[in-house]
């Protein structure tokens, strides 16, 4: 009571495109009296049977929505067993003075006296965290709690407690963080770790044939764990491995890279490269959690860094708030919030989804005719200068110019236009561009005359 349920809940079922209900408001729409009323007509235990009926309802009927349920809704067993087989529960911290603050006087039957409302608050607290799946602050901590992903500096020294279930953890760790992060991690997991896998450092740990050494090292049954410690790279092969070993088994992602935390670990996209291309074999699975340490990020090259930067940017302009701005936990947090929400209401990739894209069309096709020589937070800068222009957004073009200050390259224009119109997003041979109405408005599956968009390549790359 006065945890900010009632402003918290519609924002989050907007963040996540569902339906937001609440047990109260149902039940006085049912009976036509207010909660207050039904306290005094019924008395406390006469409220409590219509709220357990109703929660039981709308729990059990399974279709995707967020439940406001009250504080007292936890004492009925019956409502307790529905949320366990049928939510992801989640409990919004508060401080009794932070609660009593919202609540005092404004007439909830159980609200009215200081002393008996902290008496409450503490006798049900810890029927609170037994049912809870997980916690949160803001709106942003609620969308990470869902989707899995811890978000906090000296997390991985949790690690034992963070990764769920009690079986087995297999580790498969990048070969250049391994002596810098791999003891603590190691220490961490303690006896559940069973055994370690190195792959090589960065994108080529990517290949079927890593794919394959790994699933015939690795050793876990159905209930088994692949921790994967490292930047986008190593999560990617590791968790296909996960995907596919014994037809799909957990997998957590412990990002080290800036660009893991605000963007691989998020979302469930694993991937091996082809000769062919990049990330052209994988799976849809998501990780059983995500661990994302800042600490971790303290070893990180500034190229490495920089990289990173230019996703927080990209995600800034698809979220309207300037992200780039915050200091760097806070970044990460609200970044991979942003990331987490578009993908759970498009787990797939088969909408909206396609937005996380912006600037991505041209740096990939910039990419590519670099034979992969371009670093990718270089490409993504430039391709955010395309795309923001194609938008008509000169100002915040220079905002990103002036951020990332992304310098033109130099490749074959016609190499670049030719992978530009290959570029898995392009329909008919003509491309689809994801761009911006405004920042924090996407559009995405935009179709432009080829001429400006050769153009607006063109101007990326010095001949
Ligand atoms: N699955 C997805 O949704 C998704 C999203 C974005 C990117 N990716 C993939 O991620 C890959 C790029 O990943 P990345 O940018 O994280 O880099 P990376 O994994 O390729 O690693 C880059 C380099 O950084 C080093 N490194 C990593 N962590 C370090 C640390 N803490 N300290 C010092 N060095 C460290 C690595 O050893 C490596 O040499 C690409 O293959 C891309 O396709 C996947
Ligand atoms: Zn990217």
């Amino acid at each position: 009571m006065g945890a900010g349920k009632s402003t918290l809940g519609p924002a989050l079922a907007e963040r996540l495109g569902r339906p937001f209900v609440s047990v109260d408001a149902v039940v006085e729409e049912q009976t036509g009296s207010s909660v207050a009323q039904l306290f005094a007509e019924r008395g406390e235990a006469g409220f409590r049977e219509l709220e357990e009926r109703t929660a039981q309802e709308l729990l059990l009927r399974r279709n995707l929505s967020v439940v406001e349920l009250g504080g007292g809704g936890l004492g009925a067993a019956a409502t307790r067993d529905a949320l366990a087989a049928s939510a992801f529960t989640l409990h919004l911290e508060t401080t009794p003075d932070e609660a009593w603050e919202r609540v005092a006087g404004n007439g909830r039957p159980l609200a009215r006296d200081p002393a008996e409302f902290r008496a409450l608050y503490a006798q049900r607290r810890e029927l609170y965290e037994r049912a809870a799946d997980g916690s949160a602050r803001d709106v942003d901590g609620a969308v990470l709690a869902a989707a899995g992903i811890h978000v906090a500096a000296g997390a991985v020294e949790r690690l034992g407690e963070l990764v769920p279930g009690a079986g087995a953890i297999e580790l498969v760790l990048d070969g250049g963080v391994e002596q810098l992060h791999g003891g603590r991690v190691r220490a961490a997991l303690g006896e559940r770790l069973a055994a370690s896998h190195v792959v090589p450092a960065g994108e080529r740990a990517k290949t079927l044939a890593e794919a394959e050494r790994l699933w015939s090292a690795v050793r876990l049954g159905r209930d088994g764990t692949v921790l994967a410690l490292g930047g986008g790279s190593t999560l990617d092969v590791a968790g296909f491995v996960a995907a596919t070993y014994l037809r799909g088994i957990a997998w957590v992602p412990v990002p080290t890279t800036l660009v893991g935390q605000v963007d691989a670990a998020i979302g469930g996209k694993t991937a091996v490269d082809l000769p062919e291309g990049k990330n052209l074999v994988g799976a849809f699975h998501w990780p059983a959690r995500v661990v994302a340490d800042m600490e971790l990020l303290e070893t990180l090259p500034a190229t490495e860094l920089a990289n990173g930067l230019a996703e927080v940017v990209k995600t800034g302009l698809l979220a309207g708030e300037p992200l780039w701005e915050l200091q760097a936990a806070e970044q990460v947090r609200r970044c991979a919030a942003f990331k987490a929400a578009v993908c759970l209401r498009d787990p797939l990739d088969r909408g909206e989804r396609a937005q996380l894209n912006l600037g991505h069309t041209f740096a990939h096709a910039l990419e590519a005719a670099s034979a992969y020589e371009l670093p990718h937070g270089r490409a993504v800068g430039l391709g955010l200068l395309a795309a923001l222009r194609l938008s008509g957004l000169e100002e915040d073009a220079r905002t990103v110019a002036e951020l990332l200050r992304p310098e033109p390259v130099r490749v074959d224009r016609e190499a670049a236009w030719a992978a530009l119109a290959r570029d898995k997003k392009a329909a008919h041979g003509r491309p689809r561009l994801v761009l911006l109405e405004t920042p924090g408005k996407p559009r995405i599956g935009v179709e432009l005359d080829e001429d400006d968009v050769r153009a607006a390549l063109d101007s990326l790359i010095v001949v």
